[in-house]
């Protein structure tokens, strides 16, 4: 089976490529990223390292390429497409959406449009819950729940959803789209809330909480979302949406206690800043549909997955250091110094 993924490079992508090489003898993965600030060559370094002659290659390039795209498809004649790609970073959609709306709304076309020239026989969209916006104290989203989008990050993921939706109905491309909550684990960019938490208290640094810290994430290990888009991609059905949590809700405060216990750090890092503007109060996933289809539920616990993640980042403490470029923080002094004042 030969298949293209995009964002290979990237926190989920690169757990995908790893897990789906491991799992599976009879692939060969084409991995096209274009290697921004959140990409990084060496997540994938011992794939390389061990496939690289017949199982796994590597394109650096854009989603948004409209000829070296349609080349790919046409030379590897894909089996399947699975859409990692991505500005993925609400904060950074906040201070300049222009990426968001070229990578996640014209790059996820463009990957359509050749797509359904090829005849490609499954395309796989990987999507988020933020598409669905913010839930009160209680109810959970489902694959039904309206759009209500409230970033311009979520707005442009609703958006190439909505491509993706179209490209189905309207040429028939078998598109399935996939809709997961906050992902924890590996190789996550330390601009998120618990890499970065991890980071600071690991340095005894403050550690910013938006608001009160009461707004609620479903929070999932990448593994049982790479499982699900595993699923999605063998057993789902064309034109179907479907969502995948980790039925752990906890309060950001809750994680970032959580992260000080585990790592021996006392509370008084807790730095409470300015909120996120827009900031969604509440996420919760149902994925009874998920479970129903494609026999998915969500394998690891929050306490399980987080002493694997934090086991993890203790052990790889060069690759914490090495993805702090100047860009990295270039964007996060800036940030948090507006939050500040
Ligand atoms: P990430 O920011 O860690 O990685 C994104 C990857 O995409 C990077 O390797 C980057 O170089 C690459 N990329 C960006 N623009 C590109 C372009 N124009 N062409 C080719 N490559 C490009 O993101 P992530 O957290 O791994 O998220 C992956 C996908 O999963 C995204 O589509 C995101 O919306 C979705 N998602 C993420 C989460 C989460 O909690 N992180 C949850 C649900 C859904
Ligand atoms: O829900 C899925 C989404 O989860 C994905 O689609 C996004 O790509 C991914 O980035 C993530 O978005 P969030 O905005 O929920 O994740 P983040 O880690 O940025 O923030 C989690 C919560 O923590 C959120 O309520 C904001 C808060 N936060 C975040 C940071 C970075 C803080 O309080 N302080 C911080 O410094």
């Amino acid at each position: 089976m030969h298949l293209l993924v995009t964002g290979g490079c990237g926190f989920i992508g690169s757990n995908f490529i790893q897990h789906m090489l491991a799992a599976h003898d009879d692939l060969l993965i084409v991995n096209l990223d274009k290697l921004t600030y959140a990409g990084n060559r060496r997540n994938l370094a011992e794939v390389e390292a061990s496939h690289l002659d017949r199982r796994y290659f590597f394109v650096h390039g854009d989603i948004c390429d409209q000829t070296l795209v349609p080349e790919l498809m046409r030379q590897f004649r894909f089996d399947a497409v699975l859409n990692f790609a991505a500005e993925s970073h609400v904060d950074r959609s906040i201070n300049d959406p222009f990426p968001f709306i070229t990578t996640n709304v014209l790059g996820t076309q463009n990957l359509l449009e050749a797509a359904r020239k090829a005849g490609i026989p499954r395309f796989v969209h990987i999507s988020t819950d933020e598409v669905y916006g913010s839930l009160g104290p209680t109810g959970q989203f489902t694959e039904d729940t309206p759009l209500a989008p409230n970033s311009p990050y979520s707005a442009s993921k609703a958006s190439s959803d909505l491509l993706a939706r179209a490209y189905f109905h309207t040429y028939g491309l078998p598109v399935i789209v996939t809709r997961c909550s906050n992902n924890y684990g590996p190789y996550q960019f330390p601009e998120k809330l618990i890499p970065l938490t991890y980071l600071m208290a690991s340095r005894n640094e403050p550690i910013p909480v938006y608001g009160d810290g009461l707004n609620v994430r479903d929070w999932i290990y990448v593994l049982d979302h790479c499982q699900g888009v595993e699923a999605a991609l063998f057993r789902g059905r064309p034109g179907a949406v479907y969502n995948f949590g980790g039925d752990a809700e906890k309060t950001n405060l809750q994680v970032v206690r959580t992260i000080l216990r585990l790592t021996g750090r006392d509370e008084s890092l807790i730095s409470f800043v300015a909120d996120r503007p827009g900031h969604d109060r509440r996420y919760a996933m149902a994925f009874t549909r998920s479970t129903a289809d494609l026999g998915w539920t969500p394998a690891y616990s929050f306490e399980d997955g987080m002493a694997r993640t934090l086991a993890w980042y203790q052990a790889n403490a060069p690759w914490l250091d090495e993805v702090q470029s100047g860009a990295y923080r270039q964007f996060m002094d800036s940030w948090y110094a507006e939050r500040k004042a």
